[in-house]
Formats: C-alpha cells, structure tokens, sequence
C-alpha cells in the first residue's frame, strides 16, 4: 500500500494533535514542540481512548485519561498504567508553506525512524 494525503500541515497545532481516518483506521497526526510531524495509532494502548486528545509535550503525547506518556518516535510509553506500544505511521510533508500537505502510510511501523521535519 502506499501513503495517501490525510490533512494540510497547517492544519497541526504546534505542538498538538490532529484526529484523522485512514484506510479506516484511526490516526493522530501529531505535531511535538519542535514542529516535527509523527502519525501515531490514535488508541491508547490501556483502553479505548482518543490519544490526540490528550497534552503534546516535548516528543511525547499524554493519555489524558491515566496519564501515561508515550513516546511519538517508538510508540513506547514511558510509565503505567500502559505497557504496551502503539503504532508508528511512517509519514511524509510534501510541499512548502501553506500548501504543504500530509501523507502517512499505515501498512509501515516507522518506529525508530527520524521525525519528520515540519515545512
Ligand atoms: S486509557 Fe490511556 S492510560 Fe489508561
């Protein structure tokens, strides 16, 4: 599969989250406090609530209904009550300014991969 458009960057707060649907699936669009763009499963791993409502911070993402933290390169969280990584979306910003759009493709675990720089 390949990667589709999802928002316009300028759509993402800095930092802040963006709810979005992908092939389906539920996806944050995550922008952290440097501007780099992650895409992240948009379900905490605990229970069944919305990450993308909860605080961006540094290059994490707050649950905001236990509290923990994960990790927007790995997924990982750093704290219970959570234990178990989320996905990471492999994305890409492509064009400039306010034309600069999106592209996450969800059939690739980006774990571990550089941030994405913000246009
Ligand atoms: S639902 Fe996210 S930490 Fe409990």
């Amino acid at each position: 599969m390949t990667a589709v458009e999802v928002c316009k960057l300028v759509d993402v707060p800095v930092p802040g989250a963006l709810a979005v649907v992908v092939q389906g699936t539920a996806v944050a669009i995550i922008r952290d406090s440097a501007g780099h763009v992650h895409a992240i499963n948009d379900v905490c791993s605990h229970a069944d609530v919305a990450l993308s409502e909860g605080e961006v911070e540094d290059c994490t993402v707050e649950c905001w209904l236990h509290g923990s933290r994960f990790d927007l390169r790995t997924g990982e969280p750093s704290g219970p009550p959570a234990v178990t990584a989320i996905p990471v979306y492999d994305v890409m910003v492509v064009g400039d300014g306010d034309d600069a759009v999106v592209l996450v493709d969800i059939t690739v675990n980006a774990a571990r991969k550089p941030a994405v720089e913000g246009a």
